[in-house]
């Protein structure tokens, strides 16, 4: 595999050019074929310099994609020559020589918090690459402080540093002299060179001054060191120490692991550096990418104020702000914020809420209603309205009983005669259950619209509604549970905003963060909430509470996934990729055993059958679905099935190339493993 390195400077003028013509003789001289790309110069000829230094013979397009007549960052360079920089050109170029070279050399422009583009900045490109980086600074008064904070800001920002080069040592002054030795003892990183001033170093002396200087002051060999890779050592560790959930641990122990190490954008890296396409979003949690530089940079600044501080007697300032935002996005109606960390526990307060409040209206409220093929999370309250008879029965001594009416699974519905037409025949049980027990009811919980780890089960449009209808008519409160479905899966920011519901309780967790950290929320009416309200000692507070409720980091991160939706008009960009992606499913159908596919938003199920006319399903022993995601990662695409059905949830960001390559993925796994 070839290596690349970026040689950046605390700034400009600190000799990146020299550097990078040192390092590339240096290499040169041991055999190493090695490339060189200048993605941005603005005035002089460093570019042809190091042409003519290295005999670099490629097409001088992709050695120096863009060129501006102006000594200024290049954001404003590019920007007076009204030419607008495109970075595909740059990755694209960048690509071509990586492949051609044993060793590529780029060669930043000024430091690392130059501009290129709008909200763009040389470090961004550094990540965008995924290359490490070398520091040139040159020595002198302010090497230190210009040295450090490169380092300090490079490190935060995720970026790789394989150590610092002083440049242009003289050894004349006290700074110069005392320099490399300061350094060392605060940075992080190791000095991995101090390279002498040379004296007319466009000579052909001068030229053989800088190999030798590079070849003997350069510490090439961790220049050139890959991190090798822990594969072995992090999968032992794992199976000696880890339990894994929803897992079967003797075939765990049996496998072979993929070890996650780093992601980006759509993407995750193993440990063995190979990237794979998150086709569920990290388990239906990822919205805006991974490593998104606002939520990351809303974390680090949350980190410099305060990481934790209890909603016990205290308030927290990202709690507070979060919670009014919540508020202003989710259905009217909904006044009062309740935080807690996951969506189990984020539906254990919406039945103890549901189920208390009743109590103060003196009602003998005390029971639920939950729909087949429900899954509301682990905990035991939310496993006793779980549907699923495979995740829930174990525990069936340990649950309280729920009643339980039909799952609109119209593929399933044997009363629906002409499907996908349906006329809501599955509410008849729901009808007959409200009208002989609503008296003693409290609520009904439902995942609106879509049933997710029940099967993706997609709802008929119009029946969400109807529940609500027929909780109001019958007085019991209508619990929703967006756990999975909300922010933005769906299409719509919330499942319930789609038929114009305002449920009693709403569940929120999983994006809520944008995938980041465990948070939760379960938002309310102010009517439920003016319930609990009174004397002290009349005992009516809502006694739950959660050690890291309202997690100021955890809330941070949350705010600013909710400003990302706005800022990037997510739900609007959305559309056309659930079209697209509705469009491409086309051709699943003609598989032969594919027996449902199912869609909503950005979320996809695909039911594989044994038998398309009978519907006969595949066997659960026979482990279809596993065996089809196994596949679908040769493919460099993570899935992860629900028994018998395929699942597509990939991040809202994730574009229409990285769609389709998700979509041939599946297809092509799909195909190969039903035959
Ligand atoms: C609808 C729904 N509710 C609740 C949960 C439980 O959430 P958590 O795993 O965060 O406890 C899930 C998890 O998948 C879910 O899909």
């Amino acid at each position: 595999m070839s290596k690349a390195l970026f040689i950046t400077a605390t700034d400009t003028g600190a000799g990146k050019t020299i550097i990078s013509c040192a390092i590339g003789l240096a290499l040169q001289k041991k055999g190493i074929d090695v490339g060189y790309i200048k993605p941005f110069q603005c005035s002089g000829d460093d570019t042809d310099f190091v042409i003519k230094t290295l005999g670099i013979q490629d097409d001088k397009n992709l050695v120096n994609p863009y060129y501006a007549k102006d000594p200024l960052a290049p954001y404003a360079a590019f920007k007076r020559e009204g030419i607008r920089i495109n970075l595909d050109k740059v990755f694209s170029a960048y690509h071509k020589l990586k492949k051609r070279h044993e060793f590529l050399i780029i060669e930043g422009v000024g430091g690392l918090l130059v501009p290129l583009r709008e909200n763009y900045l040389v470090a961004d490109l550094i990540r965008d690459l995924d290359v490490p980086i070398a520091i040139v600074s040159r020595a002198g008064l302010g090497t230190i402080n210009h040295t450090l904070l490169t380092q300090r800001y490079a490190l935060d920002y995720g970026i790789k540093v394989r150590g610092v080069i002083i440049n242009n040592y003289s050894g004349k002054t006290a700074a110069e002299k005392t320099n490399p030795d300061v350094l060392r003892g605060f940075l992080d990183v190791p000095i991995l060179g101090v390279v002498a001033r040379l004296k007319n170093i466009k000579s052909k002396d001068g030229l053989r001054m800088l190999a030798k200087t590079a070849g003997e002051n350069i510490d090439l060999k961790a220049l050139l060191k890959t991190e090798k890779p822990l594969t072995r050592q992090l999968i032992k560790r794992d199976k000696d120490f880890i339990w894994h959930p929803f897992t079967q641990m003797r075939d765990w122990l049996k496998d072979e692991p993929l070890i996650i190490e780093e992601a980006k954008g759509s993407y995750l890296k193993d440990s063995e550096g190979k990237w794979y396409l998150d086709g569920v979003s990290s388990l239906w949690v990822n919205v805006h990418g991974h490593r998104k530089k606002e939520i990351d940079a809303a974390i680090k600044r949350q980190l410099n104020k305060v990481a934790h501080s209890t909603l016990l007697g205290l308030g927290n300032v990202p709690s507070i702000e979060l919670a009014k935002e919540l508020i202003a996005i989710a259905p009217p109606g909904l006044a009062k914020v309740f935080y807690s960390d996951s969506g189990s526990s984020a539906v254990e307060i919406a039945l103890k809420m549901a189920y208390q409040y009743w109590q103060y209206l003196d009602k003998a409220k005390t029971r639920f209603i939950h729909l087949e093929n429900a899954y509301h999370g682990d905990t035991i309250g939310s496993v006793s309205v779980g549907g699923m008879d495979l995740f829930h029965k174990t525990y069936k001594g340990l649950l309280f009983e729920s009643y339980k009416a039909d799952s609109p699974y119209c593929y399933c519905c044997p009363k629906c005669k002409n499907y996908p037409g349906c006329n809501f025949e599955c509410l008849d049980r729901l009808r007959d259950v409200l009208r002989q027990h609503h008296s003693s009811t409290a609520a009904l919980i439902v995942e609106p619209l879509v049933q997710a780890a029940g099967g993706i089960i997609v709802w008929p449009e119009g029946i969400y509604r109807k529940m609500r209808e027929l909780c109001h008519k019958h007085n019991v409160l209508l619990i929703a549970d967006e756990v999975a479905v909300g922010f933005g899966r769906t299409g719509h920011m919330f499942a319930s905003e789609a038929e114009g519901v305002t449920p009693d309780i709403l569940c929120l967790a999983k994006g809520i963060t944008g995938g980041y950290l465990p948070l939760a929320a379960t938002l309310t009416t102010q009517k439920i909430f003016d319930a609990f309200s009174g004397e002290y000692k009349e005992q009516k507070t809502f006694f739950h509470g959660h050690t890291y409720t309202g997690n100021p980091l955890a809330c941070a991160a949350a705010l600013a996934n909710l400003g990302l939706f706005k800022k990037e008009k997510t739900l609007q960009k959305l559309q056309p990729k659930i079209k697209f992606l509705g469009k491409e499913l086309e051709k699943f159908k003609k598989l032969k055993h594919i027996g449902d596919i199912r869609q909503k938003g950005l979320i996809v199920g695909i039911e594989l059958v044994k038998n398309k006319e009978t519907k006969e399903p595949y066997p659960w022993e026979e482990r279809i679905g596993i065996k089809v995601c196994q596949k679908a990662r040769e493919y460099g695409v993570i899935l992860r099935p629900l028994g018998n059905v395929i699942v597509l949830m990939p991040p809202l960001s994730i574009s229409q190339e990285e769609l389709k390559q998700l979509l041939d993925a599946a297809y092509k796994a799909i195909s190969e493993i039903t035959g």
